[in-house]
C-alpha cells in the first residue's frame, strides 16, 4: 500500500503537484496518468525520497521509503533509465546494486533473463537503445523481489514485445499480492494493464477510480445500427422522442435508448436489420474529455 496524503511540491512560483491525497492498493495495477507536466514523475519521485515535499507525507506500507532498512526488496523503482554509469556493463550495474542489500549473483542472472537481456548483459550500458536501457531500470527495479513497485513509464521505448511483456508482468506481479504503481501516456496499453488508474492535471487529482468505471461515466454510450431504409428507423426513433445525429449508409449511430430497446423496435417494426453493436467508449476518451482542462501544451491540431 501507497499513502499519500497533502503532498505538495513547489518549484519556485509553479506548484508541480498541489496538496494531493490517495492510496495505491495492493493486489492491482494502478496506472498514473496525465498530461506533461502534470506532476508524475515529481510525486512518484517524493514517495521514494528523491523529492522533499514542501508539505503532506508518502509512505509505503506504512513507512516512509527513506526509513525501510532494505528498500531494494521494500520497493522497486523506475524513474529514470538513463540513470546508469555508461560505462559499466548491465551485469556490473546490477551487481553493485546487489551488493548493497547481500543479493545473491544468482538473482542478478535471474532479472538478466527475466528482462530479455542475456545477450547484452556484459555490453557496456552507455552503447544501450532507448528499449535495453528501459529492459534493465526494469531488472533493477525487480532485482529485491520487491512488494511495491513504483515504475515510471515503464513501456516507454519498448517495441511490442516488450510492452506485452510489461503488461504480463506487473498484471502477474499484482496477482501475487504486490503493489504497482505505473504511469503511462499509452491510453490503449493501460486500459488492458490497470485495475484503477488515479488521473492528474496541474498537480492534483482529477479522477482516482476503476479503469471501467472511468471509460463508463466519461460518455453516453451509443449504439450502432446497420439496417434496410434508415427513413423508417428514423420516423420510428422519433415516435420514442429519440433524434439521430447521423445517418450515413444506412449505418446509424443512436444514444439515449438502451441495445434492447432498440432491436426490439427495430425487430417490432420488421426492418431488416443487419448490426446493432453497443459502442464502448475508449480510456482515451475517456481520459481526453476528463484533462481537457488541465493540458498545459497543447498543440493546435488537438485544441
Ligand atoms: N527539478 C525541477 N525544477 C523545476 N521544475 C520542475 C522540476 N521537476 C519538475 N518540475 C516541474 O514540475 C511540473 C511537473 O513535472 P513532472 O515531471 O512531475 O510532470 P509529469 O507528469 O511527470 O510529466 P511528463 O508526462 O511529461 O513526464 C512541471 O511543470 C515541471 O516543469
Ligand atoms: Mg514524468
Amino acid at each position: 500500500m501507497i499513502t499519500v496524503q497533502n503532498l505538495t511540491k513547489r518549484f519556485g512560483a509553479k506548484t508541480a503537484v498541489d496538496d494531493i491525497s490517495f492510496e495505491v492498493r495492493p493486489g492491482a495495477v494502478t496506472g498514473f496518468l496525465g498530461p506533461n507536466g502534470a506532476g508524475k514523475s515529481t510525486t512518484m519521485r517524493m514517495i521514494v525520497g528523491l523529492d522533499r515535499p514542501d508539505a503532506g507525507s508518502a509512505t509505503i506500507g506504512g513507512t516512509t521509503y527513506r526509513e525501510h532498512r532494505a528498500p531494494l526488496t521494500e520497493v522497486g523503482v523506475l524513474l529514470d533509465a538513463k540513470a546508469v554509469h555508461p560505462g559499466r556493463s548491465a551485469r556490473a550495474h546490477l551487481r553493485a546494486l546487489a551488493a548493497t542489500h547481500r543479493i545473491p549473483d544468482a538473482r542478478v542472472q535471474e532479472v538478466i533473463d527475466l528482462t530479455g537481456l542475456g545477450s547484452v548483459a556484459d555490453r557496456r550500458v552507455g552503447g544501450f537503445s532507448l528499449g535495453m536501457g528501459q529492459r534493465l531500470g526494469i531488472a533493477a527495479a525487480l532485482l529485491g523481489d520487491p512488494h511495491t513497485l513504483i515504475l515510471d513509464e515503464p513501456v516507454n521505448g519498448l517495441d511490442p514485445e516488450g510492452v506485452l511483456w510489461v503488461r504480463q508482468l506487473v498484471r502477474a506481479l499484482a496477482a501475487e499480492g504486490r503493489t504497482v504503481f505505473l504511469s503511462s501516456h499509452l491510453m490503449s496499453e493501460m486500459a488492458q494493464t490497470a485495475d484503477d488508474v488515479i488521473v492528474l492535471g496541474r498537480g492534483r487529482v482529477l479522477a482516482h477510480t476503476p479503469v471501467g468505471a472511468l471509460v463508463d461515466g466519461a460518455s453516453q454510450q451509443s449504439v450502432r445500427v446497420r439496417v434496410d431504409g434508415a427513413e423508417r428507423l428514423t420516423a420510428l426513433l422519433a415516435a420514442e422522442g429519440v433524434t439521430v445525429a447521423g445517418i450515413e449508409n444506412d449505418v446509424a449511430d443512436i444514444t439515449g435508448l438502451p441495445p434492447a430497446r432498440i432491436a426490439e423496435l427495430i425487430v417490432g417494426a420488421g426492418i431488416p436489420l443487419h448490426e446493432l453493436t453497443p459502442q464502448r467508449a475508449s480510456l482515451e476518451e475517456a481520459y481526453m474529455a476528463l484533462t481537457a482542462d488541465a493540458v498545459e501544451y497543447r498543440t493546435e491540431t488537438t485544441r
